[in-house]
């Protein structure tokens, strides 16, 4: 059974750089199986957080929010794509996160940081940790750090040069990481319902 993992983005500036990240890490789990999908924060289109998901009565949250909870819902895993806004979380990816609650429950949850410079968003990705595991999910151990984006991945999701090439010896790592707690958690809630 392939593993259905999404994979959420949430940089809403035009020059964005960090859907180069996202598009690399989709490209990489399908690669290996998985059925990633691309969940682009800007796309979906969600309002600054008014009512979480599970304030509307069923049936009646907007169209995009209820096709997005029924995702989560599906899905076996999620990948983070963070970049770094002084020091913190993007806030569209934040506000996207927050419409939802128990629908993230008992899922991995794994971490890809990046930035225009050497240190990789590594600050917001730590941020990202605690408020993963806030929302229920298990987040893995082994993360993606990635810059400067620019000099790792050309424009479309590629690989380039040297940290290209550290890029993808660090993914095999983190996609098994991934896979292992993805069939774990699978296997559990098969085998015994959720307490809660
Ligand atoms: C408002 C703002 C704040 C930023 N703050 C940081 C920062 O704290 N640390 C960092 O490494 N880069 C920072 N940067 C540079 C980003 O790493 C770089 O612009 C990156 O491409 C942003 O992701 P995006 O292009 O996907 O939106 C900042 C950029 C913006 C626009």
């Amino acid at each position: 059974m392939a593993d259905k993992i999404l994979v959420f983005y949430g940089s809403y500036r035009s020059d964005r750089m960090g859907i180069r990240l996202a598009d690399y890490v989709v490209a990489g789990l399908n690669a290996r199986g998985a059925e990633a999908e691309l969940i682009d924060a800007q796309a979906v289109g969600l309002p600054m957080l008014d009512r979480m998901y599970k304030e509307y009565p069923q049936g009646a949250a907007p169209a995009a929010m209820e096709a997005l909870a029924q995702k989560i819902r599906g899905a076996d895993a999620f990948v983070f794509v963070t970049g770094e806004y002084n020091w913190g979380p993007q806030p569209g990816l934040k506000n996207l996160t927050d419409h939802f609650l128990e629908e993230w429950f008992w899922r991995p949850a794994a971490v890809a940081s990046y930035s225009a410079g050497r240190f990789s968003g590594v600050r917001s990705g730590t941020l990202w940790h605690s408020i993963l595991s806030e929302m229920g999910m298990v987040v893995i151990s082994s993360t993606l750090a990635v810059g400067p984006i620019s000099q790792t991945l050309d424009a479309g999701g590629k690989p380039t040069g040297g940290p290209g090439e550290s890029l993808e010896r660090s993914f095999g790592r983190f996609a098994d990481d991934l896979a292992w707690w993805t069939e774990a958690a699978r296997t559990q809630r098969a085998q015994k319902a959720p307490p809660y």
